[in-house]
């Protein structure tokens, strides 16, 4: 019987320029824009903790200082503060600081998402690990539940390979996303056959769109390694993990609760009324 492997480390890859929002990112990290009084990054590392992963790697860029900062203790506000009601507005994020570990690599050049996790390799080593895009925010299920990179996690222990989340979206929007072509095993749960990176509605193999949540395998190194750049001159974890799904086993799950594309200004706007109201009635 092989040994269960187990999961600790989730990866955040936060170096992209987040040119949709400009000029609101020209100074400032994408990943720093609240929804409500959060950051979205902060709700990325709560839902990695719920899904029992403690240790953060950040793949960061030039002018992503602020992400290292809000996970830092912050002297001269902390003692502003001390012992008066608004202390209690720092209560999650110390919750946070305290029960994670912390580290941070920089991505010199952009050369694509597939290249930033390839940055992290010396973060994970040879373990299986977590991605997480902060600007896909995924909400509690209704129906209660963990979050979808829990959900993933969970999945991960049962069948130990690489896993992708995925989402229906419209025929016309496959050109935004990575779209899998699979055979459903289990109700939710497909076997990759195959994957395109943003392919147009007439091209896509499915309307089963890749969303930011994936667990990995450390052998994914090794397909990135061997993956020339692709669509926009960069290296595409779609072709890593297609190359990957071709010779071991590659789930991909429809994942339970809604996702925000925090990613676009619609998205981001639809996330802010929904947390609000969650927040404020
Ligand atoms: P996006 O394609 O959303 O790009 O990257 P972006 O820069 O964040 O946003 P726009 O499109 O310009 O508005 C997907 C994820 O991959 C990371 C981004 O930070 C984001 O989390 N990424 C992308 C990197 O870390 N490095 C890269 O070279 C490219």
């Amino acid at each position: 019987m092989t040994e269960q492997v187990d999961i600790h480390k989730c990866l955040f890859p936060v170096a992209g320029y987040g040119t949709r929002f400009l000029p609101a990112t020209k100074a400032m990290p994408k990943e720093m824009l609240p929804i409500v009084d959060k950051p979205l990054i902060q709700y990325g590392v709560e839902e990695a903790m719920e899904a029992g992963l403690y240790s953060m790697g950040f793949i960061t860029g030039r002018g992503k200082r602020a992400i290292a900062d809000h996970f830092d203790t912050s002297f001269e506000l902390e003692q502003q503060i001390q012992g008066t009601s608004k202390e209690s507005y720092l209560t999650d994020i110390r919750n946070v600081m305290d029960s994670c570990d912390f580290i941070f690599m920089r991505q010199r050049e952009m050369l694509g998402l597939g290249h930033a996790i390839l940055t992290g390799e010396p973060i994970i080593g040879h373990e299986a690990f977590a991605v997480l895009l902060a600007d896909d925010l995924c909400a509690t299920p209704e129906s209660g539940g963990k979050r979808a990179l829990g959900q993933l996690v969970e999945l991960y222990r049962k069948h130990q390979c690489t896993i992708v989340a995925i989402e229906e979206v419209p025929a016309d929007a496959t050109g935004s996303y990575g779209v899998i072509s699979g055979e459903e095993i289990e109700p939710d749960i497909y076997r990759v056959t195959d994957m395109v990176e943003k392919p147009k509605p007439e091209d896509a193999p499915s309307n089963l769109a890749i969303i930011g949540r994936y667990v990995l395998t450390p052998d994914i190194f090794e397909y990135l390694r061997n993956t020339p750049p692709g669509a926009n001159g960069e290296v595409q974890i779609t072709d890593a993990i297609r190359a990957m799904a071709q010779e071991k086993p590659v789930l991909a799950v429809k994942f339970k609760g809604h996702r925000f594309d925090c990613g676009s200004i619609a998205g981001y706007v639809e996330a802010t009324n929904y947390y609000f109201k969650k927040q404020y009635g």
